[in-house]
């Protein structure tokens, strides 16, 4: 039975002070729902508002490739210098411990392989399974100008519906057919509609003119893919222009996995995003890491 007698009665109301409202400072989303912003502040880190997300779902569509034949192995070590992790239900349940803290970007389309139209994709999770799963968001591929546009479209508008149910945020992903020029008036293009169809952030490619005209035009925070394998130095120098070009941080795969040094690559990566390290500092250091001896740091 409930003690009435010795309920203390609350003594400092700090009548002096004005209940604090805060601005949530993530580009485009101080309107959004306490969940959505919950989950957002798990990606993107509330001191600088960036991330390093690494993207692992590339089996979702061309198989077990380069650097992901056993997630298990050698995705794992990644995973505690990450933000964020990107990748299927299937990678996450079969091969990525349930104790891991990260947020979860869940990869929610699909339907087609390399050997196919690329752009002929369908919702692949049901959003209870993503709740299930304790995704922070889903990710939706969305082909603009692709065979299978208006579908690609129609799959984000439904899935951030979906999410906006259950306070989870959605990506857009700017997928390029072979035949699409990445330059800044498609990616422009691309992006914008992401944001103005309901995408809470938009991951799209780097490109060397006028990234700056994409990231402003986009109302919430762009991130890069890192496209196929560069030398290290030189990812590192379209990470750091992305930065500082106004992306809010990566969502890059090939680039850290396929790396010589995939922990020494993800740890320069994060000196770029998060320290504002120039590319050549950044460099020294994956140098540094990669040939540290074993058990050293
Ligand atoms: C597929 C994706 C991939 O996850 C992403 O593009 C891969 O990242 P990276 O290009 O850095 O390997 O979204 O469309």
């Amino acid at each position: 039975m409930a003690d009435l007698d010795n309920i203390q009665s609350g003594k400092n109301y700090h009548l002096d002070k004005p209940h604090r409202n805060p601005a949530f400072e993530l580009k485009g989303s101080n309107s959004l729902d306490w969940g959505m912003k919950n989950r957002l502040a798990r990606i993107f880190n509330p001191r600088d508002h960036r991330t390093v997300m690494l993207a692992v779902d590339h089996g979702y569509f061309q198989g077990p490739t380069t650097g992901l034949e056993r997630i298990d192995v050698t995705v794992v070590p990644l995973v505690a210098y990450a933000d964020a992790l990107m990748i299927t239900r299937g990678a996450l349940r079969t091969s990525i411990p349930p104790e891991m803290s990260r947020p979860v970007v869940l990869r929610s389309t699909g339907g087609q392989s390399i050997l196919k139209e690329l752009s002929n994709e369908l919702i692949a999770v049901d959003i209870e399974d993503a709740v299930r799963l304790n995704a922070s968001a889903l990710a939706v591929q969305v082909y603009i100008g692709g065979v299978h546009e208006h579908q690609s479209i129609g799959n984000l508008a439904k899935v951030v519906d979906s999410g906006i149910r259950y306070g989870i945020p959605t990506m857009g992903v700017t997928g390029v057919g072979k035949e699409l020029v990445r330059d800044s008036k498609y990616l422009g293009l691309a992006t914008r509609i992401c944001a103005e169809m309901g995408a809470h952030f938009v991951k799209t490619y780097y490109c060397e003119r006028d990234f700056e005209h994409v990231a402003a035009a986009c109302p919430v925070p762009l991130v890069i893919a890192g496209g196929k394998k560069l030398a290290e130095l030189d990812a590192l120098k379209m990470a750091h222009a992305a930065i500082q070009e106004g992306a809010a941080g990566v969502d890059m795969g090939r680039n850290i996995f396929q790396s010589d040094a995939p922990e020494a690559m993800i740890q320069a990566v994060r000196s770029v995003v998060h320290e504002a390290e120039k590319p050549q500092k950044a460099y020294d250091l994956y140098l540094s890491l990669k040939n540290a001896p074993v058990g050293s740091l």
